[in-house]
Formats: C-alpha cells, structure tokens, sequence
C-alpha cells in the first residue's frame, strides 16, 4: 500500500519537501506518496490528528509550528527536547512521536561539502529557534567551540543558559553582534535577515575559513560579504535535503545519499 506523508505549514506553497522525498523514493524504491497540507493558523492540533486518524504515516512541520507540533508529541527524542522544536511526526504504538533533523541536516550538509567539524570553532549569527535546533547535533558532531551572536544578547546568553549542560564536552558562549572579533573556522548565518531582505555587516576584525547560510535561493549580504573574502560558501540547500533524508530514513529504515541529490 502506498505510505502517505504531508508537510504541514502556513505558509506551504512555497515548500520543496514533496519533490524532495518523491525524489528519495525513487531512487530507493519505496511506495510513497507526500503532499502539502496548509494547516489554518489555529487549527494545527486538529489538522495533525485527522492527518494520522486517515492512515499518515508521517509529517514534516514547517514554519510557524515546529514549537507547537514539539508541545503536541508523546514521545520526544534527545535532540527535539533540546531544540524544544519539533519538524518530523510519526505514529507508534498509538503515540505520537517527534524528532528535529535541522541540526543533523545541517551537520549532514557540512560534512558533503568536506569541511571539518570536528575540533572546529564555529561562530552561530542569531538566537532564535533555528539557532537552538543546530547547537547540539554541532556538538555532538565535534565542534571545540561554539559562539552565539546576536543582535539582542539577552536572548544568546539564554540560550546558552539554556543548552550548556546538555553540549559539556563544547565550549558555548555569547556576544553581542556589534562587537564581533575573532578567528573562525566557519561561521553560521542563522538570522531572518536573508528571508527579510535585510543586511548584515561582517567587521574586518573578525576572520573565518567557511561560511554557511541557512537560507538558501535568496540573496545573501552575509554570503556576498564571504566571496569577496574568497572563502567557501554555501546556502541552505544541503541542509533541507540533509533534514528531509532524516526523516526519509526514520519513517522508511533506508537512507538515500546526501550528495546524489544536491
Ligand atoms: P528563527 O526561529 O527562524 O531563528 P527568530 O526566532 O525570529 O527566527 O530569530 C530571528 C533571528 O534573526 C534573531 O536572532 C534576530 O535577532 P534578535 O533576537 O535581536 O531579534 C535575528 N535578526 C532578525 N533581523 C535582524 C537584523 N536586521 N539584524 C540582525 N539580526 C537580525
């Protein structure tokens, strides 16, 4: 029988998740259709709970509902109870189950590129809910230090407030982004400034050899400030595969390759 999964999100139109994991299923052979379901913006539980009471077998959560599809879930893993965020849905055993692939998608899509993470001391742009979802699994994937800039501070010196016991092996800290200094190994944008049409303003002070962006097809102060740098770039992309074959492979038990899809 064919398995039936959904992204739900508002907005959706714009999500690439079906063509993503019609495209999974192809190359690994599994029955599957995926569609976009726009949940109304106070109807998330109720549209959550007829998707799986008609036979879903899964769902990514897109914007605006990651944090309430993480309050929703029976069963949590590690890494979504430190994300506090949740964007992969499954039924077991009548429960409802949540994970976040984000941070492993954006570990995933790092590695794919060749660069390093372990040892590396990375600098995070931003505190918000894509900032809290990477921190761990970076951790987990060896980062030596991790230094979390933002605009308002309060809110990076909490997150790492909120996540330095759960990453002990990682050294976490936070600064304002005006006062920005220091060397690198890559540095993360993890601001709405991209989506927003915004700039950011790299100092000279501050040096890096990687900068990723998790945006991606938009235009990029961060990412145009980094090639005239000359140093390697890359957009969001390779994070939403790496994120969507997570869950691929949670719901399916078979895991495509990152790079055959990039
Ligand atoms: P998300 O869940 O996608 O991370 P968010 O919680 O709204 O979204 O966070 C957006 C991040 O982008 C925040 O770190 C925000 O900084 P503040 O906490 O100071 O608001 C940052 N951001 C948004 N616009 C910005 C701008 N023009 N300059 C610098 N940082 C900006």
């Amino acid at each position: 029988m064919t398995k039936q999964f959904a992204v739900i999100g508002n907005p959706i139109e714009q999500s690439r998740s079906p063509e993503l994991h019609h495209a999974f299923a192809a190359k690994t052979g599994v029955d599957l259709n995926y569609q976009k379901i726009l949940a109304p913006l106070d109807a998330f539980e109720t549209t959550v709970q007829d998707f799986f009471a008609h036979n879903g077998a899964g769902m990514n959560v897109t914007v605006p509902f990651k944090e309430q599809a993480f309050a929703l879930c029976d069963q949590l893993t590690e890494r979504a109870k430190i994300a506090k965020a949740v964007n992969t849905l499954w039924m077991q055993d009548g429960k409802l189950f949540g994970d976040n692939t984000d941070g492993q998608g954006l570990v995933a899509a790092i590695q794919a590129l060749g660069w390093t993470l372990e040892q590396s001391r990375i600098l995070i742009l931003g505190a918000g809910g894509a900032t809290r979802g990477v921190i761990y699994p970076l951790a987990q994937a060896g980062a030596k230090q991790i230094v979390i800039a933002n605009r308002t501070v309060a809110r990076a010196e909490q997150l790492v407030e909120d996540l330095k016991n759960s990453v002990p092996q990682t050294a976490l800290s936070a600064i304002a982004l005006e006062q920005l200094t220091g060397e690198f190994d890559l540095i993360i944008n993890a601001t709405s400034v991209s989506l927003t049409g915004d700039a950011l303003q790299l100092p000279e002070s501050l040096v890096f050899h990687h900068a990723y962006e998790m945006a991606y097809g938009k235009k990029s102060s961060f990412l145009d400030q980094a090639h005239a740098r000359g140093v390697p770039t890359s957009d969001g992309f390779g994070m939403l595969v790496g994120q969507a074959i997570e869950a691929f492979s949670i719901w399916n038990g078979v895991k495509p390759e990152l790079k055959d899809f990039l």
